[in-house]
């Protein structure tokens, strides 16, 4: 019984380290104006969104869930700083710093950019308010959305602990075994919302990066005996390692949760074909479903993630790969900021002719 399968997860996460930072349970809405632009119950499954955007952290997202077992983690072992990786306009970053000033502590984000002097807005602007360091590293694709920055996280760590300081380092996205625990917690959190309302989705869809995320849904959807389908829309490239990353992290989780249950790579689904020209490059069918949810929901999805993964769900509304009986969950993982950014008012701008 899926009850039961989600009392032993909670009870196995009861006994890992957690400082509480998010506000939970984040609301499962009922998206009825979206579904009625898509045809209506004739033509579009049931639609509810997750709103994982109003996690309230430091502007909310995702990662609130993952920083949550995180920062606990590196308090326990005695950290005074936090220190993280990402793209210039990381969102795991802002809510990395928003953390670290709630936890205490000081944070240092190396954080990859295009450019020497990136514009200070969208989540860069909120780093900087919220009083993190930030060291910026060129970027070597666009495609992928890191550039090398092991050897400035190194030097880092050595000036932390030179000036009598004891670094942490979360690694990109916050995707290790220990991130990971927060979605096996969202997902119990969602299993037994849906319960409750007595609805059993096919699918649940969300905007894979890191694919901490990843790891956490789908071995969570294991443990809880979830009824759904954990369909990732991938926002960048760098398959095959990243779905080995999400097996190995998983895995690695489930042994510190001292559970039996294991991963293996084909129970990691990830689609390919809503990336576009690259990491946090908006594509055509991204603005259209940054549009249509605004004006239909007045929810707002981000160019760089969320917007991607609300397009495949739109295609396969479109193309019949859904049908009006299923209920979906769209699972919405914040990055708002984002859309105050030049690249996204000049692409919206560009759109509207
Ligand atoms: C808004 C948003 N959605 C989705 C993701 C993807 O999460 P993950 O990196 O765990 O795959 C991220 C990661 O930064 C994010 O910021």
């Amino acid at each position: 019984m899926t009850s039961t399968a989600v009392t032993r997860v909670r009870t196995a996460l009861a006994a890992q380290p957690r400082l509480s930072l998010a506000q939970l349970p984040t609301p499962l809405h009922d998206a009825v104006r979206l579904r009625e632009a898509l045809g209506g119950p004739a033509r579009c499954p049931r639609l509810l969104i997750k709103r994982d955007d109003l996690t309230a952290l430091g502007l909310g997202g995702n990662k609130a869930r993952k920083l949550e077992y995180l920062v606990a983690d590196a308090q326990a072992r005695g950290a005074t700083t936090l220190i993280t990786t990402g793209a210039v306009q990381s969102n795991h970053a802002r809510m990395t710093a928003a953390a670290a000033c709630v936890a205490g502590m000081r944070c240092v984000l190396v954080l990859t950019s295009t450019t020497t002097e990136p514009t200070l807005a969208g989540n860069l602007l909120l780093d900087r308010l919220y009083g993190a360091t930030v060291r910026l590293v060129p970027s070597i694709d666009p495609m992928l959305a890191v550039g090398q920055d092991e050897a400035v996280v190194a030097a880092v760590v050595a000036e932390e602990e030179a000036s009598g300081r004891t670094p942490y380092v979360i690694p990109i996205g916050g995707s290790s075994a220990v991130g990971v625990f927060g979605y096996v917690g969202g997902t119990a959190e969602l299993v037994e919302q849906l319960a409750t309302m007595t609805i059993a989705p096919t699918r649940l869809y969300y905007a894979s990066g890191s694919r901490g995320t990843q790891a956490g849904l789908t071995l969570g959807a294991v443990l809880c005996e979830a009824p759904y389908l954990v369909y990732g829309v991938a926002v960048s490239a760098g398959e095959p390692e990243k779905i080995e990353r999400a097996r190995r992290i998983a895995n690695e989780a489930a042994t510190r949760l001292g559970l039996a249950e294991r991963l293996d790579l084909p129970d990691l689904v990830t689609d390919q074909s809503f990336i576009g020209e690259g990491y946090g490059i908006p594509t055509e069918a991204g603005l259209e479903a940054i549009a249509l949810v605004a004006r239909t929901e007045a929810l707002l999805l981000d160019p760089c993630y969320t917007s991607k993964g609300m397009a495949a769900l739109i295609q396969h509304v479109r193309s019949g790969e859904l049908s009006s009986s299923e209920t979906v969950v769209f699972l919405h993982t914040g990055g708002m900021p984002a859309l105050f950014t030049t690249d996204f008012v000049d692409a919206f701008a560009r759109r509207r002719g």
